[in-house]
């Protein structure tokens, strides 16, 4: 457990955004990773949101070997074992559930579960989770409520998502217990149907130059 949870830590830290991805057609999956990690953004978080979810994220993996595929939206253990059989580089969940976590310290997929109180984040603990994802961010009270969880829990590490952008990401990304943060922001709908792959990558451009000065 412990190593699993320093590696995802690791992962997180070096990755410092994560863009999370919710995939309709199939074929924009190849051209919307390589357009992220053209951009630097290469750990990426492929949402169980739509039909060809799975499929998407098998693509990436097989044609975008520079990318760090996971899966979000882990909801239980059925889906987390789809993405341990996937191949998947880690899972992410919006939430937990007791079933969730024990599926999880048993798996050797790492797990970002996701808390938006102290009692689940002391549920996550319970199981041995200490990278975590503060979820939905902004509307859970935003940075003051993430130092308000830091005071009891000085040890998490948290990767806050649910209303992040180029505005905000910095101050976020400044409290010493957040590892990255993660967001829709640098993929946008309009972009992926229309093919604007290059727009993608300017704007991961400017976010990782903003975000993780060298
Ligand atoms: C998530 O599932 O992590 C969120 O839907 C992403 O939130 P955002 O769209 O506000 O970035």
């Amino acid at each position: 457990m412990r190593a699993k949870q320093e590696k995802l830590a690791a992962l997180f830290r070096q990755a410092t955004i994560i863009p999370v991805l919710t995939i309709e057609r199939i074929e924009d999956a190849v051209p919307l990773a390589k357009a992220l990690v053209a951009g630097g953004v290469r750990v990426l978080e492929v949402t169980l949101r739509t039909p060809v979810a799975i499929e998407a994220a098998r693509a990436m993996m097989a044609n975008v070997p520079e990318a760090e595929v996971g899966i979000g939206t882990i909801l239980n253990a059925n889906d987390l074992s789809r993405a341990e059989s996937l191949g998947a580089g880690f899972g992410i969940s919006p939430g937990v559930t007791p079933d969730l976590l024990k599926a999880a310290s048993a798996s050797a997929l790492p797990l970002a579960p996701g808390i938006a109180t102290a009692s689940e984040l002391m549920l996550a603990l319970a199981h041995g989770f200490d990278l975590v994802k503060f979820f939905p961010a902004e509307q859970s009270g935003g940075i003051k409520a993430l130092r308000a969880l830091a005071g009891p829990f000085p040890d998490v590490m948290f990767c806050p998502t649910g209303g992040i952008g180029e505005a905000n990401a910095a101050a976020w990304l400044a409290e010493p217990n957040v590892v990255a943060v993660g967001g829709s922001w640098l993929c946008p709908a309009a972009d992926v149907r229309s093919g604007n792959w290059a727009g993608i990558t300017a704007m991961c451009n400017r976010a990782m130059k903003l975000l993780k000065p060298a």
